[in-house]
């Protein structure tokens, strides 16, 4: 196989380190990318995203001519593709971006070929990728799920991606791959192009199982904090302390509970197990109620923090309901990061503000600085700033009652977050 040009497909949070990583290696890498502010960023040897090291690496292998980015798509030896995978409002995935990627390639596909999709999606998407692709080039064979004989043209496999946001340099050497063919070539194929920079095991499957391996990854991430957040639900029910209960439950030699949170949000736990869902609606029961669990787990919150208010207006009957102070600790979907993406800590927010909309709500976010880019709903009569302030944490403390919606390491430092006037739902 020949490995003088690498193309990578997509150059975002995925696409980008990895481009940068194999450029690092010697190896000469062209982004294919659709945004052209992108591509400008990239060759001024700048990034887009925050990912630490990366833009150090950039720099390096832009001056060093080995990487390069480009809207206009060229030949290459390997295609690497890493675009977006989001599902459709109904929960049934968005191939759009994947068949969009297939359909640019196409044209300057030649024999000896190999594509990898990293994009995380429903399994036999790889087998329908090499379908439409087949359709677009005749003059050319592609491999088919199944069948093994006679030689094929451009080899097709399937790699997911299981980095960590913030550690994803490391990640993409360090962790161990799965990678699965169309076939047990295609898969050999994509072992020794993946071999070139990974240090963790490569270890080879089919495509489908390759699929099915990243969506179970993060589905049972869903399904185990789902039992937490069950668990707080029933703890609540019976004044028990959650934390102490799984506390003493976990010492046990062989349980191992996970905690309870606000709710499960990101780009991927609470995406992901929709894939599998929506392709196998009988067989994935289980799948889906700890989706729906997570999901559900904001409306709970509020009910918590509604009855605080109760008992707070009781206990201070001179005070106007519009006038309590009420503090919303933490926005982002997990702590000590900045991504809002699908967080439960704004789905709290919003649901109370939808039973709420005249109480003026205090939001503490340490590592949020200003809420203009923030979907918070306000109603044709209001603006952001009229009906929520985005404060300090110091602030924040002397609210009349609040909620603390995500375990940053700001909060967790702060004793005074253990007042009784406020409601702990992550740790
Ligand atoms: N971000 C993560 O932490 C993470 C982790 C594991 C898996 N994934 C999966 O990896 C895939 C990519 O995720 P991401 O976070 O990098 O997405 P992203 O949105 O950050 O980047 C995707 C890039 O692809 C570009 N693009 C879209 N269509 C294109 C096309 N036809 N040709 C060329 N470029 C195109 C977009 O402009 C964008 O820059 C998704 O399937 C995601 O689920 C992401």
């Amino acid at each position: 196989m020949k490995l003088n040009e690498i193309a990578i497909v997509g150059l975002g949070y995925i696409g980008l380190p990895t481009a940068a990583l194999i450029a690092s290696k010697g190896l000469d890498v062209v982004g294919l990318e659709i945004n052209e502010d992108i591509c400008k960023i990239v060759n001024a040897g700048d990034i887009h995203i925050v990912e630490p090291g990366l833009a150090d690496m950039v720099k390096q292998v832009v001056a060093s001519k080995r990487l390069r980015a480009t809207t206009v798509v060229e030949q290459a030896d390997v295609f690497v593709i890493a675009v977006p995978t989001p599902h459709k409002a109904n929960y049934s995935p968005d191939l759009s971006y994947i068949r969009a990627a297939c359909e640019s390639i196409a044209g300057v596909l030649k024999k000896g070929d190999l594509i990898i999709l990293e994009s995380t999606s429903p399994v036999t998407t790889t087998d329908t990728m090499s379908a439409w692709l087949a359709s677009i080039r005749k003059d050319l064979s592609f491999p088919i799920e199944g069948q093994y004989e006679g030689e094929i043209d451009v080899n097709i496999a399937y790699c997911p991606e299981r980095v960590l946001p913030g550690n994803v340099l490391e990640e993409l050497v360090k962790n161990d791959r799965s990678i699965g063919g169309v076939t047990p070539a295609c898969a050999e194929a994509a072992r020794s192009f993946y071999q070139l920079f990974v240090e963790g095991d490569c270890v080879t499957t089919t495509a489908r199982t390759a699929e099915m391996v990243k969506l179970v990854e993060n589905a049972s991430r869903d399904v185990n904090i789902a039992f937490a957040n069950e668990l707080s639900l029933i703890s609540g029910h019976f004044s028990i302390d959650v934390r102490e209960l799984i506390s003493l439950a976990n010492r046990h030699p062989r349980v191992n509970i996970l905690q309870p949170g606000a709710g499960v949000g990101g780009h991927c736990i609470a995406v992901d197990p929709w894939f599998l869902v929506s392709s196998a609606p009988s067989l994935t029961k289980m799948i889906r109620t700890a989706r729906e669990v997570n999901d559900s787990k904001p409306e709970w919150v509020v009910v918590q923090l509604e009855k605080k208010l109760s008992s707070y207006l009781l206990a201070n009957p001179s005070k106007n309901m519009n006038a309590v102070r009420i503090a919303f600790f933490g926005m982002a979907f997990k702590p000590n990061i900045d991504d809002l993406r699908n967080s439960p800590a704004i789905e709290v927010i919003k649901l109370f503000r939808e039973k709420h909309p005249n109480i003026k709500l205090e939001l503490i976010e340490p590592n949020v600085t200003d809420l203009s880019g923030v979907a918070l709903p306000c109603g044709e009569d209001h603006d952001v700033s009229e009906l929520y302030q985005l404060t300090s944490l110091e602030e924040g403390l002397s609210a009349d009652i609040g909620v603390i919606l995500v375990a940053h390491d700001e909060f967790k430092n702060e004793p005074a977050l253990n007042a009784h006037q406020f409601i702990n739902v992550v740790w």
